[in-house]
């Protein structure tokens, strides 16, 4: 059942090309340069005339919306805030005439996020949902969704379930940008394009699964680490802190890079390992500086790069390469070393992975 792997979540990570390969098949269409997405489509009025797009999740779903926060912004220009569900439900919230909310959720059981949905329906808001479990809560009370077809998740720590989340939401942000003008046709072609050779390159990426083994080894003992990204990688950032400390027990926290001065540089020491998200163009150069003063610092430094850097390979204490891309895809490439990492610690802390302590697969009780 786990397909030769040690674990579900191994076996699950594995399993992201193919997945995501499932999640845009029959939607997007690159040859044709056209991205099809029946829901919508059907509801394209709604979408086009949106005023502002709210994204409610909880856990790594709620990671993955602020990934389609950056997506959608900055590809088709509608403005989006992501919420807590279960902040969002009781606060009162303001939901205006032509806002769209986005509730996204792996099992689509989630207590948090289905009542998010319901409040939200009886303001009148158009609800779109993005699940994997096929006719579950969420996917039925929605008005409308599109299902990230990842197939079961059984690790509890989610995996495919993101990249597929992002995957879907890329989609989204593309279509709407080429449909209302944002994104010329020659651009929405070369992103199809390069969409298309994302799971071609993770296949690439989990073969250094070893090297990344050896890194783990070094700091499986460690009591706490530090995830810092920025942009696109910020979400990242907290989703790899999320997955360390939910199934290796060590504190993590995930930090937008710039954001390390106000606070967490304080515990920089030589004990503290930090993983930075150091992708070229993605503010590059203030990364940099950043890794440089944790260096001064005596902290460690495991550095995401992309392939053939050089500068960072000077200064960070590993460095892990990710095949190029276009900038808003990276997430899809960067989260897959995090996933290992902490994967590998876990496993060697001798934790259970599958079933992390004091945590379900789906939050059914607020
Ligand atoms: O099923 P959902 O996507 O609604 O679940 C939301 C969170 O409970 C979930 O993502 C949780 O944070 C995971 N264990 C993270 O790996």
């Amino acid at each position: 059942e786990k397909g030769g792997y040690d674990h579900f979540m191994l076996k699950e990570i594995h399993e992201q090309p193919q997945a995501i390969s499932d999640t845009y098949r029959g939607r997007l269409l690159a040859d044709k340069g056209i991205i099809k997405m029946g829901s919508v489509d059907n509801n394209i009025a709604k979408f086009l005339n949106a005023k502002r797009i709210i994204v409610v999740a909880c856990g790594t779903s709620w990671h993955a919306g602020l990934v389609g926060e950056y997506l959608l912004e900055d590809l088709a220009r509608i403005p989006v805030e992501v919420e807590y569900a279960s902040e969002f439900r009781y606060r009162n919230p303001i939901i205006n005439k032509g806002d769209i909310v986005i509730a996204i959720s792996q099992s689509g059981e989630t207590a948090d996020t289905l009542a998010a949905i319901k409040l939200a329906k009886s303001k009148g808001a158009f609800v779109f949902g993005i699940c994997n479990v096929v006719g579950s809560s969420i996917a039925r009370e929605t008005d409308s969704g599109a299902y990230t077809h990842a197939g079961p998740e059984i690790g509890v720590a989610s995996t495919k379930a993101f990249t597929t989340q992002i995957t879907l939401l890329a989609l989204m942000a593309l279509k709407l940008g080429n449909l209302n003008g944002e994104l010329s046709n020659s651009k929405f072609h070369d992103y199809l394009q390069k969409m298309s050779m994302i799971p071609g390159k993770i296949e690439q990426l989990l073969n250094i699964n070893s090297e990344i083994e050896k890194i783990a080894a070094i700091y499986k003992d460690a009591p706490n680490c530090l995830y810092l990204g920025r942009g696109y990688n910020f979400p990242v950032a907290l989703e790899g802190a999320l997955k360390l400390k939910e199934i290796s027990y060590i504190h993590a926290e995930g930090y937008p890079a710039a954001e390390m001065k106000h606070g967490p540089i304080a515990l920089i020491d030589e004990s503290m390992p930090v993983v930075v998200i150091a992708t070229k163009k993605g503010h590059y150069d203030k990364v940099v500086s950043n890794i440089q003063e944790i260096k001064s610092r005596n902290g460690k430094i495991i550095a995401i790069v992309t392939e053939g850097d050089t500068i960072v390979k000077e200064i960070a204490d590993h460095v892990i390469e990710i095949p190029e891309t276009e900038e808003a895809f990276t997430p899809l490439l960067t989260t897959i070393p995090l996933q290992l990492l902490s994967y590998h610690i876990a496993v060697m802390r001798g934790c259970n992975v599958d079933q992390p302590r004091n945590l379900a697969k789906s939050v059914t009780v607020e």
